[in-house]
């Protein structure tokens, strides 16, 4: 999925990752000192908005502290009042370690599959597990690889490997180990080489390559190679490995069986019998496994976030599903977000009863008032001219661009009067046609006529609506 990519990691000006430019990649984080108050300035791409920032900020201290489970944050607000960005600076903010589920809310309707089925699995992709689990490894530097071929038994030409043949080296010493052909397969895949240091698990035959030996470190390389020390004890040994799963990835695992790689297989081994479809009864089997290894410490539960973009458009069967879910034992923190007022819920429009016009049941942000009231509700405001002003100079140096200070403000009131949106989409466009001109900056004329090019959603509107007047035909 991941939101989480481009974490706060310096943020440095490293050219690939400059180079994809999304809507959202200049917001970093929720920009909050260490008293959880918002920072001035561009704190972490985040500009004004600050109460709900600082809400957004207790939210999070509450997750990390695991007290938030059963009830939802929604963000509500007109649009481009940055509610997305709130919810995926939160993700930034929770690391790459707590599992962050972004949906929105039409994603529920296929042909295919139940709404709730969509709803359900989400929700298990947002709860995560920290497994850790003590492997018998053998771990060490490879100074010797060689596969012996054998005929092949099925057909007459070509060879197969009957076996391999590996020597392992740490700093106590060295072992030749004698191993199946499907292991050199997951060496092949792992792309190891002589004097790389790997370990191999020995129940499962899973090969990993932890790096290159440091010995080997003067060596002239061109790709980046991340060099370890030669491990330490006997190549035998056992060793802690910690795992981060979500129970989606569990699921998976367990309905669609690839054969044997830790701990899903683990959990593969326990849950009898092999499925093609994760169904509630495969669901309520891992569950149980998991509330075993919970038990004995083996894992750790890390709720993690789901967050709900447009929740308006999930309709009646969601909620209520919704509703319960929340209440569940392991439940995901939920995050909605809407920017609608007062409007009908789906799926209330029609009673069924033949003959009868109901007109639906209108409900604050289109969410029932039983789930509202299970909600913590965070509101964004719309913003003021400085505000638009830093958005749009940042945006601009995000995209690598330079405008002039008289077309800035142009774009700034562009913004006050249609949204931050359009004007930030204005930028780039803006850009191609100063380009075209010869210019590196772009400039009020630029500006102008790319204003002409592309109108604002308002005026659209109001051409819309004079032609209706017109003629009732739009061309
Ligand atoms: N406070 C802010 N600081 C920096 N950038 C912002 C801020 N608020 C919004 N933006 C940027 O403005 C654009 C629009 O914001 P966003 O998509 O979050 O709006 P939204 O509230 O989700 O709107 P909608 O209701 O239409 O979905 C995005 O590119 C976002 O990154
Ligand atoms: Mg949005």
């Amino acid at each position: 999925m991941k939101v989480t990519q481009a974490t706060s990691s310096g943020g440095g000006p490293s050219g690939s990752r400059e180079a994809r430019v999304a809507t959202h990649s200049h917001i970093k984080g929720l920009g909050l000192g260490e008293d959880g108050l918002p920072l001035p300035g561009t704190a972490q791409g985040f500009i004004g908005q600050k109460s709900a920032r600082e809400a957004c900020g207790l939210v999070l201290d509450l997750i990390r502290a695991k007290k938030f489970s059963g009830r939802a944050l929604l963000l509500a607000g007109g649009p481009g009042t940055g509610k997305t960005a709130l919810a995926l600076g939160l993700a930034h903010e929770l690391g790459q370690k707590v599992p962050f589920c972004p949906m929105v809310g039409s994603e529920v309707y296929s042909s295919e599959v139940k709404k709730t089925e969509v709803l359900m699995e989400n929700f298990r992709r947002a709860i995560g597990l920290r497994v850790r689990e003590t492997k018998e490894v053998y771990e060490g530097e490879i100074t010797e690889l060689t596969p012996t071929e054998a005929e092949n038994p099925l057909s007459g030409y070509g060879k197969t490997i009957s076996h391999v043949v590996i020597a392992l080296k740490t700093v106590k010493g060295t072992k030749q180990l004698r191993l199946d052909p499907s292991i050199y397969e997951s060496i092949m895949k792992e792309r190891v080489s002589i004097g790389d240091v790997i370990y191999i698990e020995a129940n499962t035959g899973a090969v990993k390559r932890v790096g290159r030996s440091d010995a080997y470190a003067t060596e002239f390389d061109l790709e980046a190679e991340e060099y370890v020390p030669l491990p330490k004890g006997e190549v035998h040994k056992r060793k802690e490995v910690v795992q981060d799963v979500t129970l989606h990835d569990l699921d998976m695992a367990n309905a669609k069986p690839q054969g044997g790689q830790d701990i899903m297989s683990v959990v593969g081994q326990l849950v009898k019998g092999r499925r093609t479809e994760v169904t509630d009864k495969l669901r309520g089997e891992i569950n149980r496994v998991v509330d075993r290894y919970i038990e004995q410490g083996i894992a750790e539960l890390v709720p993690g976030v789901l967050f709900i973009d447009e929740v308006h458009m999930l309709d009646m069967e969601c909620f209520t599903y919704l509703n319960r879910a929340l209440e569940s034992t392991i439940s995901p923190h939920v995050i909605l977000a809407t920017n609608r007022g007062s409007c009908v819920v789906r799926g209330t429009e029609y009673d069924g009863v033949a003959g009868s016009d109901s007109q639906g049941i209108v409900a604050p942000h289109g969410i029932p008032l039983d789930l509202l009231d299970r909600c913590m509700i965070v509101r964004t405001l719309p913003y003021e001219a400085p505000e638009i002003k830093e958005v749009l100079k940042l945006r601009a140096k995000t995209e690598g661009l330079l405008i002039d200070e008289d077309a800035l403000d142009k774009l700034t009131q562009d913004g006050l009067r249609s949204s931050l949106r359009y004007s930030l989409q204005l930028l780039t466009p803006a850009a191609i046609l100063s380009r075209v001109q010869g210019r590196t900056q772009i400039s009020l004329a630029d500006l102008e006529e790319s204003t002409s090019l592309f109108i604002d959603a308002r005026a659209s509107a109001q051409v819309l609506a004079s032609n209706a007047s017109a003629n009732g035909r739009m061309l």
